[in-house]
């Protein structure tokens, strides 16, 4: 089973369904550890609650951002994973950190990426009257949620829709594409090579698409 590490920021639900997930029979991966970048994130009781080794890089006992990122990959080398995922950690890593995990680092940006990279992208789907919005799963590169995409999870907006409605129904989705990639990587159909993304053997020309109307 591929060892996988979690790196969470909040409350840690994505990296409660990819530990949920690996404990399931017959899963590909196993969650060896989540880290967080502070003591105060809620995830570290969840992935304690599922006897999930955890450990806090603080990144306010850090001088600058390096000096943190230095001590983040010393404490994700020691965990043995393979595989880091990502989920809900709100810090930018620097080139040299992603490099060093140059395709082994994937993560999760709630857009239909390339749309609306960074913050707030409930609400910019909303204000631009988009039809549809979601959350994709992506390699990391030091482009800032620009890494290629592995799938995304896509739902229609509807009439009304609120930011924190639309968060809530693109959390759902979230929560089974996330594992849905890690078991892809793990088993080997989803391969990184030189940057690009290969899924069961051929070039990945456009991300696997889970669509759900599901309504919150
Ligand atoms: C998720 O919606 C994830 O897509 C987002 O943070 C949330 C974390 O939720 N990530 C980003 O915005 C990264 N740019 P969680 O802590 O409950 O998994």
């Amino acid at each position: 089973m591929l060892p996988v590490a979690v790196v969470i920021s909040g409350r840690g639900s994505n990296m409660e369904a990819i530990a949920r997930a690996a404990q399931r029979p017959g899963a590909a991966f196993k969650v060896v550890r989540v880290v967080a970048d502070r003591e105060s994130a809620a995830g570290l009781a969840r992935a304690q609650a599922l006897a999930i080794p955890t450990s806090v890089v603080p990144f306010g006992q850090y001088p600058d951002r390096e000096s943190f990122d230095v001590a983040l990959a010393a404490d994700l080398e020691a965990s043995g994973a393979r595989l880091i995922a990502l989920a809900g950690f709100m810090r930018i890593l620097s080139t040299g950190f992603v490099e060093r995990f140059a395709g082994r680092l994937l993560n999760i940006h709630p857009s239909l990426l390339p749309k609306y990279k960074g913050l707030d992208t409930h609400a910019r789907a909303l204000a631009a009257r988009d039809s549809h919005h979601g959350a994709s799963v992506h390699y990391v590169t030091p482009e800032l949620d620009g890494g290629p995409v592995i799938v995304q999870g896509k739902l229609r907006i509807l009439a009304g829709d609120t930011a924190d409605a639309l968060s809530a129904r693109v959390h759902a989705l979230e929560h089974i594409i996330y594992p849905h990639a890690c078991s892809l990587v793990a088993s080997g159909r989803v391969q990184w090579r030189q940057g690009a993304i290969y899924f069961d053997g051929s070039p990945l020309a456009a991300p696997l698409v889970e669509e759900s109307d599901v309504a919150a």
